[in-house]
């Protein structure tokens, strides 16, 4: 993701689902007038304090509690809408529509969403359902195919975490301090080796739904 946000001085950018804004304080960093919304009106307190206590200026940023089903912008006023966790939460099909209706053509649509089929998931889910609200629905293989079919924008899908995830917690504890080790290096590999054959993809953790408006 970070790879698709590092050339974004001057952009406006739509932080969707903002949250307490920790992303929006890295787009504000980069040069980017940032725009945040969410439906707490106590993260959206907080969004702002941060940007401010973080010295920018308030005709850089603006932090707005909103629904994201029905957001208070005109139409192509973005040049990136951006969203970490946040669709999995939403009506998929309004979510989106609001999303092309305020994004500029060619502007870009980036958001990760966790999936429903990861084993290390599925079992930390289980363990913790205190950890989540009602709404959260994680992403099946058919909801990928879904949005697959939306032709509005020219969307991109990029997977990770089916191996490299649990081998990291693995070399974690066999090589507490040596993040580049040849396991890691050879799960990576492994990882990719799956995205080239299209093996297991909503087996991944997390999908980035990478879309360029037409
Ligand atoms: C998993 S959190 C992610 C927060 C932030 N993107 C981050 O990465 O830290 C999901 C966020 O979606 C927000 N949210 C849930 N439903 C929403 C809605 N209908 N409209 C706007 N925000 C919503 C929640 O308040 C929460 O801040």
């Amino acid at each position: 993701m970070d790879s698709y946000v590092r050339d974004i001085a001057e952009k406006t950018i739509l932080d969707y689902g903002c949250g307490r804004g920790d992303k929006s304080l890295l787009y504000l960093a980069r040069g980017a007038y940032v725009f945040g919304i969410d439906i707490s009106v106590e993260y959206i307190e907080d969004a702002k304090e941060s940007a401010k206590k973080a010295g920018y200026s308030e005709n850089q940023f603006s932090f707005v509690a909103m629904d994201a089903h029905k957001l208070n912008f005109d139409d192509d006023f973005f040049d990136i809408v951006i969203g970490y966790g946040i669709l999995h939460h939403l009506d998929t099909a309004i979510a989106l529509d609001e999303i092309h209706r305020v994004l500029k053509p060619q502007g870009r649509l980036l958001l990760q969403e966790p999936l429903a089929n990861n084993p290390l998931l599925r079992i930390f889910r289980f363990l913790t359902p205190y950890a989540r609200t009602e709404d959260e629905r994680p992403f099946s293989a058919k909801d990928i195919e879904m949005i697959g079919r939306d032709k509005r924008s020219d969307m991109g899908f990029e997977y990770c975490g089916l191996i490299e995830a649990p081998i990291a917690m693995l070399t974690s504890a066999l090589y507490p301090n040596s993040p580049d080790n040849w396991l890691l290096r050879f799960a990576d590999r492994l990882e990719l080796w799956t995205h080239q054959k299209n093996f297991l993809l909503s087996w991944n953790q997390y999908v980035l739904l990478n879309g360029v408006e037409k």
